[in-house]
């Protein structure tokens, strides 16, 4: 395994899925994998289960984890090409990355969104770059459009927690004050889409996430209508991708709250279970009561980081160890 961005790059997902699950149950088993083995976590933005988990999953591994927080520890950075470099940033990506590079065996990089240029953020630009200029194996660790180490913690937790062979599983935007990125609920469609669920995303309109990702999922508008009999329900605020407006992209559209995940939604479920990423605004995207409640998996979720990233990292090293690395 050389990069990972999309589920494909995961192969067969009951085979990953069997995989965590032995990770998860005995994580120091591959203790010697890693050994003599870098991996450095490139932070473009905050972060505080991605940068916690995947440092432990690396230590699980046996491997020497180091972040660098771009801009905080390091230059800033250039990521244009072309660019007369008159103002803040000190360094070019074409410099920092094969330099970062030559210190490590794998690169994981979280960049955003900038929001301001769609073709830019779908390009993935930053994360090519990685690849590009770094020729080591790369994670997405939520990227401009994707964020897959967080959909397959999700899978684990629904594969863990799932009373049926064929969970319904409800992807439903919430109002938030800030315009967010699409990489959360896009792999999280992604995922879903792959597995064995009965998958439905609920939005307002101008919300449709970009077919690349949703494609083969049911759009329902009427968010009530969406909940019924929902097994799990996954709450997230994205800003618009700009499929339906282009000239709308990275924009808030609705701040709308009778969206916002209450005990009444919750209400009309299969008395389903909840969650969310997080970081999450409380009484904006999800009420205190259902957050609070015992259904509520955000906890779970977030442990399951570490299994997601450490599958991950485990067959980075399986194919370095084999000659197989790029
Ligand atoms: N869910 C998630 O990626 O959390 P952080 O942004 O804190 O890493």
């Amino acid at each position: 395994m050389d990069k990972f961005f999309n589920v494909s790059d995961i192969g067969n997902l009951d085979k990953a899925l069997s995989e965590a699950f032995q990770v998860k149950k005995t994580p120091y088993a591959w203790k010697s994998l890693g050994e003599n083995r870098t991996i450095m976590l490139v932070f473009f933005n905050s972060s505080l289960r991605t940068r916690l988990s995947s440092q432990k999953a690396a230590l699980n591994l046996g491997m020497n984890p180091i972040v660098l927080n771009i801009g905080t520890d390091s230059w800033k950075l250039e990521t244009s090409m072309g660019i007369v470099m008159d103002g803040d940033k000190s360094e070019h990506i074409k410099e920092a990355i094969p330099v970062i590079a030559s210190y490590c065996d794998i690169i994981g990089v979280r960049s955003f969104a900038g929001l301001q240029d769609r073709e830019y953020d779908y390009a993935e630009t930053v994360l090519n770059q990685f690849i590009e200029y770094g020729g080591k194996p790369v994670i997405s660790l939520e990227s401009a459009t994707v964020h897959p180490c967080q959909a397959f913690a999700d899978l684990i937790t629904i594969e863990e927690y799932r009373k049926v062979a064929r969970p319904k599983v409800v992807l439903s935007w919430a109002p938030h004050p800030k315009a967010l990125p699409q990489a959360v609920p896009n792999s999280f469609a992604q995922w879903m889409n792959a597995a064995p669920v009965d998958f439905v995303i609920t939005h307002p309109r101008g919300y449709e996430l970009d077919p690349k990702f949703t494609a083969g999922a049911r759009i329902e508008y009427d968010q009530m209508k969406a909940l019924e009999n929902a097994d799990f329900v996954y709450a997230k605020n994205w800003s618009c991708p700009g499929v339906t407006d282009p000239s709308k992209y990275g924009q808030i559209l609705s701040k709308d709250m009778g969206w916002t995940i209450d005990d009444a939604h919750m209400a009309v479920t299969n008395d389903a279970y909840f969650m969310h990423c997080l970081p999450v605004r409380r009484n904006m995207i999800v009420s205190d009561s259902v957050i609070d409640g015992p259904k509520s998996l955000v906890i779970p979720e977030a442990a399951n980081r570490v299994v997601s990233a450490q599958v991950v990292m485990k067959r980075m090293l399986e194919s370095l160890n084999d000659g197989e690395g790029i």
